[in-house]
Parts: structure tokens; sequence; C-alpha cells
């Protein structure tokens, strides 16, 4: 089937409504800026999937920044090529007219899984991404959906809402993937400079370092993350947060007693970026 780029919500309705009979509908909802880790979320809703629909949308509800919002990369043509040539069905990428035809009033709210981490630093984010991403499921209606490990905190408030609120969906989450050097990839890293590009792998050297601390056998978090603090103690990165979270929970805990996240956030200059990295005592 040939590639359909859709940005009318009722249009894509129409579409779906005949190609979903009998087959199994997968959605890779993305904000464009498209890169090898959404190239791996859809070649694993193709692989999983009859029909494969990627959203395109840079949803302006979930950026605590207006900057960043305005800064965010968007290049459509490309990420329609993209999409193409990762044989997917069906692009939709509404304008921001269209999905909010009018004052949104109805939000999701996910409590607890969104508190630490990246929730106690960007007000409103988690909200902007559960509401989006419930108004995609409204309208695609898919039985399958696809998202990052990368952003675990997104993955596990995703995850909570489809429990919470009974979604008829399966959220499936798909393994980081990295440069040669172990930088996760990021639509935000092409805004790096050479300097900040060549700092930028610390971030996940720390996180491996900190997990063979406890695969080692390590169980107090304290003494891990000062451990790790004190790794990425340099003048070009600025930390916002590194925590020992419980992997649904996404809450810090006081002992490392089973499988735990290791999640930080780094500042270099004006680019934010995040990891984590799962890990066990042995
Ligand atoms: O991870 C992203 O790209 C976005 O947060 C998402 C899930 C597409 C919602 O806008």
């Amino acid at each position: 089937m040939n590639m359909q780029a859709i940005e009318s919500i009722d249009k894509l309705r129409l579409v779906l409504g005949s190609l979903r009979v009998g087959s199994v509908v997968g959605l890779v909802p993305t904000m464009g800026a498209l890169h090898a880790g959404h190239g791996r979320l859809i070649q694993q809703a193709r692989t999983d999937c009859g029909n494969v629909v990627v959203s395109i949308f840079v949803n302006p509800i979930q950026f605590d920044d207006p900057r960043d919002f305005q800064l965010y990369p968007r290049d459509l043509s490309s990420d329609l090529e993209f999409c193409r040539a990762r044989d997917a069905d069906i692009v939709f990428a509404p304008t921001a007219a269209e999905m909010y035809r009018r004052p949104l009033k109805s939000f999701v709210d996910v409590a607890g899984v969104t508190e630490h981490l990246c929730g106690a630093f960007r007000p409103g984010h988690f909200r902007g991404v559960a509401t989006v991403v419930m108004k995609l499921f409204g309208i695609v209606q898919p039985d399958r959906a696809y998202f990052g490990e990368k952003d675990a905190q997104q993955l596990a408030t995703i995850r909570r809402m489809v429990l919470d609120l009974s979604v008829p969906v399966t959220i499936v989450g798909v393994p980081t993937v990295r440069e040669a050097d172990g930088l996760a990839l990021s639509s935000r890293n092409q805004r790096l400079s050479a300097e900040e590009r060549r700092v930028a792998p610390f971030l996940y050297q720390t996180l491996q370092l900190a997990g063979g601390r406890i695969s080692a056998g390590h169980r107090d978090p304290r003494e891990v993350r000062e451990e790790a603090l004190a790794v990425l103690k340099r003048p070009e990165i600025r930390v916002e947060y590194l925590e020992i979270v419980d992997p649904d929970e996404m809450r810090p805990v006081d002992r490392i007693d089973g499988p735990v996240r290791i999640a930080a956030a780094i500042w270099l200059g004006s680019i934010r970026l995040i990891d984590n990295l799962l890990c066990a005592p042995a």
C-alpha cells in the first residue's frame, strides 16, 4: 500500500475505518525530527501490525518552556520520506488548530508516577503528554502503541494511564537506540555544539558505572548516587537530577533490593538530555 499522509482527524478516521477490519493497527506517536530511535519503533510496529500509523505532532501543551517549543526541530518532508522508507501505511500529521479545535478543557493527570524526575522539573509536561496521547488513542484507536524506553517516565505514565482508564491498547516499550559512543538518540542531539556533543556520552557512561556498582552488590542508593554525581561533576555539565527509582512507580528507593532504574537529566549549555538504565543487584 502507498503511504498516505493525512492532516485531518475526520479523514484519518474514514481511512482507518475500512483498513482496521480484521487487521491489527499499530500507532507510533512522535513529534517528528525522526531518527533511528523512531525507526526502531516503526520497525517493531511493522513486524507486529497489519497497519502502521505514525503520528507527527509537536504538541504545544507538553512544553513547559516556550523557547524549547519554538526551537524544536521540524522537517515534515524529510520525516515523510523517513516513514515511507520504513513502510509505514499512514502518517497522521495534524496542525495544532486541527488537534486543538477549541480551547482544551479536559486533561489527563497521572499522579504518583509523574511526581519525581522530569515531573519535578517540568511542570505540566506529563499532563500535556498524557492528554495528547489519550487524544491520539481516541483518534486512531490503535490495538498497539509503541514508545521508546529512553523516555522511561513517559512510558511508565502511559502504562499507568492505560491501566487506570481501561484504554483497550497494548503499550509496547522499545529499547533505546544509541550512537557508537553510547549517547542515546534524541531529536535534541542535533542542537548540541561540537564541544557539547563530545561531553554528552558521559551521561550514559555514568549510568553504566552506577549500574555496575549495583550489579556488584551495592544496596545503598545514596552511596551509588553520590558516586555517580561526583563523576558527572564537570564544568560543561549541569545535573538536573540523578535518581535510583522503582521502575514502575518511578519514585526513589531507600534500598536496592530488586530491579531499579537509574534515571538522569543533564544540561549541556541550553540543551537538556535525559537517559536511564535498568539494572538489578546480582
Ligand atoms: O515522546 C514523544 O515524542 C512525545 O512525548 C509523544 C509521546 C509523541 C507525545 O507528544
